[in-house]
């Protein structure tokens, strides 16, 4: 067969394979698989592309993935599940250094006769969003890591700082497009600055909270760069992968805004998050401020009279690393006639997911974990709710207080339990920084401590107690 038809051909299935791949992570079922389907495409397309008749500079390419491969493969063994949106953030970045370096590599190594005007456009669009990529996810990487402050840097006049710089690149691309080497070059390195500045200056305006939606934003703009970089080489690969990327980055970013009832122009532009950490009132603040305190034994005893109990888990839960804890509770419950299932909210904890992966990975049965409108109308007939280090996503404020900044936010429902059990450290406010009016409502408790610590003395006041009760 002809070496053309064959890339051809292994470009297909490998097309086929992510998007498979994609249908397969829309459930945590089938995600093992779809995971499976994309390395599999993966590698079939690092392969065909190795055998490719135009490559040849195999000295460089081979060591380059392999270091690349080491790397990606350590960091990936290391990275703590509550730091993966940096380390995606990271990646993003690579990306859009490559798009860069690709582009302006495509353009200076033309050499024969003058540039043909869509290639041009390509190169430029590729080099716009590939350093809008670079730097916006270097700055979300710092935002999330903690090395840089999570407020956002608000600068007067910002909106036409982006709309300058905007401007400015698009007028670059005329003398871009009319010059001939250097006269070109200049321009599109110019314009490489701009757009560099541009994702800095966007992703520094964004608070550090609504980072997750900047990654799965920036990873869209990754697609697009990628596609944009097949346009320019004539790779369809590159053009599927891209669009797909850049698509679903994109649905993703919109799911994550729907689900917190904000639309992606207010977390682009708005500067949420000013005042993230600091409890605001939700209204005018002179609602009630008594709090009841549960210790672990009383926590027990009412677990021990539960019929049906349901737990939603929480960012808490996730940086405690309590999952393993909570698969025991779950089981000593169950053994015990409890009736337990999960309640998961879609923004629980900080990607999208989130709970889902952990309690997965704690092999906690997926039948009895539930999405958020699955359990909503059970709360009424529940004994017992366990809230572990979650709080916005239990607000109430987000259905009762129009001036709360999450109002309309679709929430857990868990003040219709008979006994609602909130597990964190203290009083802080979660994501969105406000108070939380669960806290003082009558049928709450609040068991204060470490989710991993608290949920581990639980399952031995638990087991000593059921013991004890069998005997
Ligand atoms: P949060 O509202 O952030 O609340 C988490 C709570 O966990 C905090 O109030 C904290 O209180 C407690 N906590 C922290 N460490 C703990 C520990 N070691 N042990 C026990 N408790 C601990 O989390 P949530 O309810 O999961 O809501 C998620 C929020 O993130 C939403 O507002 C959502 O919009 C936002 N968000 C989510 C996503 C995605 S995709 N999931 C993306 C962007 C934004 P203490 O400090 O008092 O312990």
């Amino acid at each position: 067969m002809n070496q053309d038809v064959l890339l051809a051909l292994s470009y297909i299935v490998a097309s086929v394979l992510f998007i498979m791949s994609l249908r397969g992570l829309s459930s945590q079922e089938t995600a093992r698989r779809g995971n499976l389907y994309g390395m599999i495409g993966m590698a079939l397309a690092i392969v065909a592309t190795f055998l490719d008749g135009r490559v040849d500079a195999y000295f460089m390419l081979i060591p380059a993935v392999a270091a690349g491969a080491l790397v990606g493969i350590w960091l990936a063994i290391r990275v703590a599940m509550t730091a993966m949106p940096e380390l995606v953030a990271m990646l993003h970045s690579f990306v859009g250094a490559a798009a860069v370096l690709v582009g302006m590599a495509s353009y200076l190594g033309h050499s024969e006769g003058p540039h043909d005007v869509v290639h041009l456009i390509e190169v430029y669009i590729d080099i716009f969003i590939g350093a809008i990529t670079f730097t916006g996810s270097i700055i979300a990487f710092l935002k999330l890591r903690g090395s840089l402050s999570g407020r956002p840097l608000l600068l007067p006049g910002r909106h036409l700082l982006n709309l300058a710089l905007v401007l400015g690149s698009i007028g670059l691309a005329i003398p871009f497009v009319g010059g001939e080497g250097a006269t070109g070059l200049v321009p599109m390195l110019i314009m490489t600055g701009l757009a560099g500045l541009l994702g800095i200056h966007m992703v520094m305006a964004i608070g550090g909270a609504d980072m997750p939606v900047v990654v799965s934003l920036l990873n869209s703009y990754s697609g697009w760069t990628a596609a944009a970089a097949g346009f320019m080489l004539g790779n369809d690969l590159l053009i599927v992968t891209g669009a797909l990327v850049g698509s679903s980055g994109a649905i993703l970013s919109v799911i994550m805004c729907r689900a917190m009832n904000r639309s992606i122009w207010n977390v682009v532009f708005s500067g949420f998050g000013a005042q993230a950490g600091v409890a605001k009132p939700t209204s005018d603040g002179d609602g009630p401020t008594e709090i009841f305190e549960i210790d672990v034994d009383g926590t027990v005893a009412e677990l021990m009279q539960a019929k049906q109990v349901i737990i939603v888990p929480g960012y808490g839960m996730a940086v405690a690393r309590a999952q393993h804890a909570v698969r025991e509770l779950t089981n000593l419950l169950r053994e015990h006639g409890a009736r337990v299932r999960f309640g998961i909210h879609p923004v629980a904890g900080r990607l999208p997911g989130h709970m889902n992966v952990l309690l997965a990975e704690a092999n906690i049965p997926y039948d009895i974990v539930l999405e958020m409108d699955e359990i909503n109308d059970d709360f009424a007939e529940t004994d017992v709710v366990l809230v572990i280090g979650a709080n916005d996503i239990v607000n109430p404020a987000a259905k009762t207080d129009e001036s709360s900044t999450i109002y309309g936010m679709p929430v857990l429902e868990v003040w219709d339990a008979k006994r609602v059990v909130m597990m964190k450290r203290g009083r802080s406010a979660g994501y969105a920084g406000i108070d939380n009016p669960l806290f003082y409502l009558e049928n709450t408790r609040m068991l204060f401590g470490d989710a991993k610590a608290t949920v581990d003395s639980l399952v031995t006041e638990l087991r000593q107690q059921a013991q004890a009760e069998a005997a």
